[in-house]
């Protein structure tokens, strides 16, 4: 035909964060106030599927459907921002290599599906935008590493641009201005600790109390703990978990991650207003962590949680009897009230 169709699909994993991202320096260009680092997922449980398609048979403009539902792409700042950065790197090729065909002119079709309860506090955004990118990316054969494809996804969500990559992933802050050098990179493969487990608790399915950013903005403004946080516990923190993580050790792993938790929600709980993510079923998630790991006289579990009350909690293999038998049979029948459901995944495996 003399209009093809040309087409992309790819996959993308959700990342949880030990180390928290929280607060912004640039809210247009997503540039983070401190370093972050985070775990990817296995995409078995939790994944987007993304397929990007171009053509001069298509609509005008670009669009963007999630989960079925067609999205207003025109009032998505982050995706115009992700698909004009992808659209340009095209050009730089297309004037290079008069071969090509000029898919950089034609309107975009990206169709996105998550396997998932998207919304859910279960960082559907990371994966969502991480896919968009990468299949897009993908799309327009663009030699990008995933590193500097992570400049792009950062600017759909913070935590996505950590997405891009499987194992342990570290987003260094960056110092300039135009956010060139704010970057995520992979500190370890999976291969490097083939044992980390992840069980995702889902305390409740609906929509975060405060969105993150809106959040973010809080705290950086108000909050009193929030400097001390980002001048000296953050950095102290990354060296010692990146060490964790080299040795393998997971009891000083466990506990910097169940720190670093307690100590973003201790800046939300400062902000002013305050800023509460956790609920009672939250909190029992903690003593029954804390409580499995005194009763067995080691650090066998720790948790963390994000912008919302669902508990991810990481363990070995080796355990997964006792830390994931544990916390089903006691919060599953939590008379508190459990959401549900749980997700027990490899916590991570290498993203494609
Ligand atoms: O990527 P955002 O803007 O949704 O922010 C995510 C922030 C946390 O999930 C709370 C922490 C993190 O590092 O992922």
């Amino acid at each position: 035909s003399s209009k093809p169709v040309y087409r992309a699909t790819t996959t993308a994993p959700v990342n949880i964060a030990v180390i928290k991202y929280w607060g912004k320096r640039d809210v247009t260009l997503n540039l983070p106030t401190n370093p972050s680092l985070s775990v990817t997922l296995s995409q078995r449980s939790l994944r987007t599927l993304t397929t990007a398609s171009c053509s001069a048979k298509f609509p005008k403009d670009d669009t963007l459907s999630l989960n079925g539902k067609p999205q207003d792409i025109s009032s998505s700042k982050r995706t115009l921002a992700c698909l004009s950065n992808l659209r340009s790197l095209r050009q730089q090729l297309e004037a290079a290599d008069s071969s090509l065909p000029k898919l950089s002119v034609l309107s975009l079709r990206i169709v996105s599906e998550n396997n998932f309860p998207t919304a859910a506090g279960l960082a559907s955004s990371a994966a969502g935008f991480a896919a968009l990118v990468r299949a897009v990316a993908d799309l327009y054969q663009l030699p990008q590493s995933a590193t500097e494809l992570s400049r792009i996804a950062r600017q759909g969500s913070g935590s996505a641009c950590r997405s891009l990559m499987g194992g342990y992933v570290a987003w260094r802050s960056g110092d300039l201005a135009d956010g060139s050098d704010s970057l995520a990179e992979e500190v370890a493969p999976a291969s490097h600790w083939p044992e980390m487990r992840a069980l995702i608790l889902v305390v409740s399915a609906e929509k975060k109390d405060v969105p993150s950013t809106e959040g973010m903005q809080t705290t950086v403004g108000t909050s009193e703990l929030f400097a001390r946080r980002v001048e000296s516990v953050v950095p102290e923190r990354m060296a010692a978990i990146e060490a964790a993580i080299r040795d393998r050790d997971f009891p000083k792993f466990a506990e910097i991650t169940m720190r670093d938790s307690n100590t973003f929600h201790a800046t939300c709980l400062d902000s002013w207003p305050p800023i509460f993510y956790m609920n009672d079923v939250s909190r029992a998630a903690v003593r029954l962590v804390h409580d499995i790991n005194s009763a067995v006289g080691r650090t066998v579990c720790a948790y963390t949680f994000d912008a919302g009350p669902n508990a991810v909690i990481y363990y070995e293999e080796k355990d997964s009897a006792l830390v994931a038998g544990t916390a089903k049979a006691i919060l599953g029948s939590n008379t508190e009230g459990w959401g549900g459901p749980f997700y027990e995944t490899l916590a991570n495996v290498t993203a494609p």
